[in-house]
């Protein structure tokens, strides 16, 4: 009989598409998906290590699981993904009921993980002796990608073009857990983007730690920055911050980089929407708002995480940037794609962060005005350099500092919104919402909701902004496949 698989995705949106790619390969396996754990033969966690919260949802979840696998010892449990890879054999130590443990570069290898689990039980029976332990690639070998695929929508679609991170900011577990950097071939990417688009999805979102460095290294070893200039460009991220370093060749032409990815997709294929997640301040030229300027199907959006608005706290958390550059940033984008709607994410609390280093980031904030804000508590992650100072920041301070930039960024966020009303927004419509309103996005990634036939769903439609409620804007049709934004 087929097997069961339950498998609960935690984390960003790479984890999301993670996990599409898995149920993918194991649907290919002949297993059956199950929406509830009481149904299925394999209980899988794809899990995110961004903050210690996160990890112990995981756990917490696990836990319960472990209780099910008593009353049923066949099931088989694993843990995937960013906690896989660093919480390693202590996984087992704390739920010893758990079968597979393997990180974010080894998903290509789980129906042979599986079946190892399987055949160890032939041997060693339900317990401990069956465990598979897979977390020592680098590399995700991108070049394995499985040909079948899944996708949890119908108009939208995620697409990974690279994985892992080159860069080593202090807070940071990611470049632990995903990896080396590796970015997709651009012809492979097209050819995905163009089979989706034949499908009839509308928007693909294309998703890596940090886009902007999307070609810096092929499964194949090839890339744009060769040993030297690597090693230079390293050194400048390590040491951001000193002027004195050497920069030269940064602004060469690329053979291929992200901008000219964008350009392809805008031009050599059929997708109506692109957008593209996540974008690091260092890494985020002119040549890429060029690039969103003159590509019809990129929207204008973009999501560019500051963390902080201190320079001191910046320099502390090896960003590469000052708050001023960023600004640059921004007033640059802003010339070449008027209206561009923004996001950011702030740390709050990091070590050493002092009331005045929170003020320049409210500062910043307030410059910026973004459209939103992701803001989080500062939380050590085992492993990574800011691991080692003390987590200085008290707990109270940080949840205040937490609750005042999110008070801030609500203000602004509604401003915004408010000036939009009476305007008129393209809307990819997406679904029908509980409430039985059609729901989309504009192009500033705003949710928009509406009234209309199931017909509108996968449609670009013109909506006129009647009202906003929190972060929504409520429209009525104005028109099919209007030009507005
Ligand atoms: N503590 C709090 N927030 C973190 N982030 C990353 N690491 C940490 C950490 N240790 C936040 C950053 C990042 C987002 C995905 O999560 O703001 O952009
Ligand atoms: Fe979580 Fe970061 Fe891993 Fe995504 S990449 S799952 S946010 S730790």
């Amino acid at each position: 009989m087929a097997q069961a698989v339950y498998l609960q995705t935690y984390g960003c949106q790479m984890n999301e598409r993670d996990s599409e790619e898995i149920l993918g390969m194991l649907g290919a396996q002949g297993y059956v998906v199950v929406d509830r754990e009481e149904d299925a033969d394999v209980i899988l966690l794809n899990t995110c290590s961004v903050r210690a919260h996160a990890e112990e949802r995981a756990f917490g979840k696990m836990g319960l699981m472990q209780k099910l696998k008593r009353e049923r010892p066949s099931l088989v449990l694993g843990i995937l993904g960013c906690m896989a890879k660093a919480q390693r054999e202590e996984v087992f130590r704390r739920l010893p009921q758990v079968d597979l443990v393997a990180g974010p570069a080894e998903i290509y290898d789980l129906p042979d993980l599986l079946a190892g689990v399987a055949e160890r039980r032939q041997r060693a029976g339900f317990g401990a002796g069956a465990r598979m332990l897979a977390v020592d690639r680098k590399v995700r070998p991108l070049d394995r990608r499985p040909a079948t695929d899944y996708r949890a929508g119908q108009v939208t679609a995620f697409v990974t073009i690279m994985e892992g991170c080159d860069k080593k900011c202090a807070y940071c577990i990611v470049p632990t857990t995903r990896g080396q950097e590796v970015s997709r071939p651009m012809e492979e990417i097209l050819d995905e983007v163009q089979q989706l688009a034949r499908a009839g999805y509308r928007q693909v979102t294309l998703l890596g730690q940090n886009v902007n460095s999307y070609g810096k290294r092929f499964p194949d070893g090839s890339g744009w920055v060769g040993p030297g200039r690597r090693r230079a460009l390293l050194q400048l991220e390590t040491h951001a911050g000193s002027a004195d370093l050497p920069s030269e060749g940064l602004d060469e032409p690329r053979l291929v980089d992200f901008p000219a990815l964008l350009r392809a997709i805008d031009g050599k294929t059929s997708i109506e929407r692109v957008r593209f997640t996540t974008s690091h301040p260092f890494d985020a030229h002119e040549e890429l708002f060029q690039a969103m300027a003159e590509s019809r199907t990129v929207c204008e959006f973009l999501h560019l995480p500051v963390q902080s608005g201190s320079d001191r706290v910046l320099r502390a958390m090896r960003r590469g940037y000052t708050a001023e550059r960023y600004l640059g940033q921004i007033a640059r984008l802003r010339e070449l794609v008027p209206d561009v709607a923004l996001s950011t994410d702030i740390i709050v609390g990091f070590p050493g962060e002092t009331e005045a280093d929170f003020e320049a980031t409210c500062n910043l904030m307030a410059r910026v005005r973004y459209d939103s804000a992701f803001v989080f508590k500062y939380s050590p992650r085992p492993g990574t350099e800011a691991a080692g100072w003390p987590d200085d920041v008290p707990q109270s301070v940080k949840e205040r500092r937490n609750q005042a930039i999110l008070a801030l960024q609500e203000h602004i966020s509604r401003e915004k919104l408010e000036a939009r009303v009476d305007s008129e927004v393209e809307v990819l419509v997406e679904e029908r919402n509980r409430r039985d309103q059609l729901t989309g996005k504009s192009r500033g990634n705003t949710t928009v909701v509406l009234e209309g036939p199931d017909a509108l769903i996968g449609e670009l439609v013109g909506v006129r902004v009647r009202r906003v409620t929190g972060t929504t804007m409520i429209g009525e049709l104005a028109g099919r496949g209007a030009s507005a934004r």
